[in-house]
């Protein structure tokens, strides 16, 4: 007799409610990031891990392993092989290559490209009422080519877009205001990256919009809005520099809207989608704006009262992507 058969005495076979399912491809700095604080918040029953560096898998696999004495109970595999993805909720696709010191996130495009349509039909194959939700750079980009990839519906295909960037707005606004990042209403929509746009025609604090308190300077010479929304776009390039890349925050970011989906929150997050249609943009294009998401994707986008200029900035993001897009052998 087993060890397990001598100890317990069966009083009924074990029947486990179906369990919420997370796949993360790549187990890199973000990736792990990613599934760290996936498991971490109780989130899911079954996660699947997926990287084409077999040793670095089993060792992230064990690592993670040795933690769920701390966690909700939670089963973890890892395997080169597709399979072990099969039945997900939702894909998580970290895979692929990162930016080094001073280099763009668009620079990346063509060889995330490869990577990623080897990726992406393996993952509807194995799961194909899945959502995925796609992080690696850039990020916009590779959302639309995982849309064209997949074949899925474009709700169902989202990108962690400017969520991340928004977070980063919202912690600098609190930080500049001495107020909770939760409590400073602000949003960055458009590119996650260079050409990102602050909304600051909405950004309020208590219903207070702070474009009405009239232009105040912070440090000299540029107006803070500049400044802060500056500070946002160089983040990236500052902790690239100083660390290598970015891990934490995005993978609490990606943990956020991970939950909303897996719970059916109606939670609106800045995420990567299908602008066709909105704000003048008359191209399949994906860019971030804030989003209703729910357990089957994308159920609504919110009509944002942008500016003029605001929307003028948002379409010149557009051209420069869909540029982009149009060049790409896919
Ligand atoms: P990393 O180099 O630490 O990890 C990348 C992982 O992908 C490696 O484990 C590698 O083995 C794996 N990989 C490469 N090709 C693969 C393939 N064909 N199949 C399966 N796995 C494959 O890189 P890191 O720092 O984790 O960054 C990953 C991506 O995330 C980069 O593109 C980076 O720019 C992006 N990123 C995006 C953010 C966002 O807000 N959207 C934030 C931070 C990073
Ligand atoms: C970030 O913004 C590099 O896209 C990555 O942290």
């Amino acid at each position: 007799a087993s060890i397990k058969e001598v100890l317990l005495h069966e009083v009924q076979p074990l029947e486990r409610p179906p369990a919420a399912k997370v796949t993360v491809v790549g187990v890199g700095q973000v990736g792990m990031a990613c599934a760290y604080s996936i498991l971490q918040q109780g989130l899911i029953g079954e996660l699947a891990l997926v990287d084409c560096v077999e040793d670095k898998l089993k060792g992230e696999l064990m690592d993670l392993q040795h933690g769920l004495a701390f966690t909700r109970p939670a089963t973890i595999k890892a395997s080169t092989d597709y399979a072990v993805t099969a039945g997900s909720h939702i894909c998580v696709i970290t895979a692929g290559c990162r930016q080094r010191e001073g280099e763009t996130r668009l620079s990346l495009v063509q060889r995330n490209v490869e990577i990623f349509s080897d990726i992406v039909p393996k993952l509807v194959k194995y799961s194909p009422h899945t959502l995925l939700l796609v992080v690696s750079n850039p990020v916009d980009v590779l959302t639309y080519v995982t849309w064209k990839l997949s074949g899925l519906p474009a709700e169902r295909v989202i990108g962690s877009g400017t969520n991340l960037d928004s977070a980063r707005f919202r912690f600098l606004l609190g930080e500049q205001l001495n107020l909770a990042p939760s409590n400073c209403h602000g949003w960055i929509v458009g590119e996650h990256g260079d050409s990102s746009v602050a909304v600051w025609s909405g950004v309020n604090v208590a219903g207070v919009t702070l474009s009405t308190l009239g232009p105040a300077a912070i440090e000299g010479e540029l107006k803070w809005e500049e400044q802060i929304h500056r500070k946002v776009i160089e983040s990236a390039y500052d902790i690239i520099k100083l660390k290598g890349y970015t891990s934490w925050a995005i993978g609490l970011s990606v943990m956020h809207i991970v939950q909303g989906a897996l719970h059916n929150r109606r939670h609106v997050y800045a995420l990567s989608t299908n602008c066709r249609g909105i704000h003048g943009i008359d191209a399949d294009v994906f860019l971030s704006l804030p989003c209703v998401l729910g357990s089957h994707g994308i159920t609504h986008v919110v009509k944002q009262n942008l500016n003029e200029v605001e929307v003028l900035q948002l379409q010149k993001s557009a051209k420069q992507l869909h540029e982009i897009q149009q060049s790409l052998k896919l």
